[in-house]
């Protein structure tokens, strides 16, 4: 398997094995990779002949230097992870100083609203830092197609916005949420909870599930009251957000449209742990 540090020497090595019959994926990642990233980097394999993987832990789309100091870093495990996936994986491993050469700051961008609600609205910043990131992954790459998962969906949205309004010729590739045997959303950060906490996060999924039942028949009001009752029952899981939004413009809606698609959005706090999760509505 291959690891680049620098974006010249990738970039250079890419020009020399590229051409129009190899079409090229990526999968950006902060590392601490599991099977929900697994799962992104096998879509990618199975629909490119050359895979690049990048793992960088972005300090600019990070709000809370507690948040960035704790996230895990454990390179040796995540390139034997992607060995057994393939080994022609690409990996690309840049240092803060190779991706931000003088500043650690984030580009402003306009998403056009996306960023103001949920997790926009409660992680200053966090938007402009990962768009920052990816523009630059992408640019460096040049991938024909980028996979991200949809356990970030509003990530997903603005990246989608991102590439039109930067014009990056690359298509966005949505992948659907790998959960843990209890419901739980796979997550870099399920490593931190104890035992019984994560035994007891897999609550969140299935809240999300009656939400989505109670959706076909029931008023907004009526199922965010439900829904908020039980996690005050619930005092380990601390309720961040919880929003019923058009699928497109990540608003909140007050009640239903024909021809809209629904997601329900949720962010918790577990042990000062933050786990997020969504699921479609309709
Ligand atoms: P990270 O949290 O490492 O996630 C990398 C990719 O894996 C994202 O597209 C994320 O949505 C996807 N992913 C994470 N957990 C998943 C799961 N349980 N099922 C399916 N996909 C999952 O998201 C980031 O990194 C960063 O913000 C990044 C885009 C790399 C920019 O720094």
């Amino acid at each position: 398997m291959l690891v680049f540090q620098t974006k010249n020497e990738l970039k250079s090595y890419l020009n020399s094995i590229k051409s129009d019959a190899k079409k090229v994926g990526m999968v950006p990642t902060m590392g601490a990779l599991h099977q929900g990233h697994a799962s992104l980097v096998a879509r990618a394999i199975s629909e490119n002949e050359i895979t690049v993987v990048s793992i960088f832990v972005n300090p600019t789309q990070f709000n809370n230097q507690e948040d960035l100091l704790k996230y895990p870093q454990t390179f040796e495990k995540d390139s034997e992870l992607l060995e057994l996936l393939s080994k022609d994986i690409i990996i690309f491993a840049p240092s803060v100083g190779e991706m931000y050469s003088t500043e650690v700051t984030s580009k402003k961008y306009d998403f056009q609203g996306l960023d103001k609600v949920m997790e926009g609205a409660f992680r200053e910043g966090h938007f402009d830092g990962v768009g920052t990131i990816v523009e630059s992954l992408l640019l460096t790459v040049a991938p024909d197609k980028a996979y991200f998962g949809e356990k970030d969906f509003q990530q997903l949205q603005i990246i989608k916005k991102l590439v039109a309004l930067q014009n990056i010729p690359v298509e966005i590739i949505g992948c659907p949420i790998l959960r843990e045997p209890n419901g739980l959303a796979m997550s870099s950060r399920n490593e931190r909870l104890n035992r019984e906490l994560r035994r007891e996060a897999g609550f969140i999924y299935e809240t999300l599930k009656t939400i989505s039942t109670k959706f076909a028949d029931q008023s907004i009001e009526s199922i965010m009251e439900w829904a908020t009752a039980q996690f005050q029952a619930h005092p380990q899981l601390r309720l961040e957000y919880l929003q019923i939004s058009d699928e497109e413009t990540l608003n909140p809606i007050g009640s239903k449209k024909e021809n809209k698609k629904y997601r329900a959005f949720i962010a918790v706090f577990a042990d000062g742990v933050r786990l997020i999760d969504n699921i479609a509505l309709n």
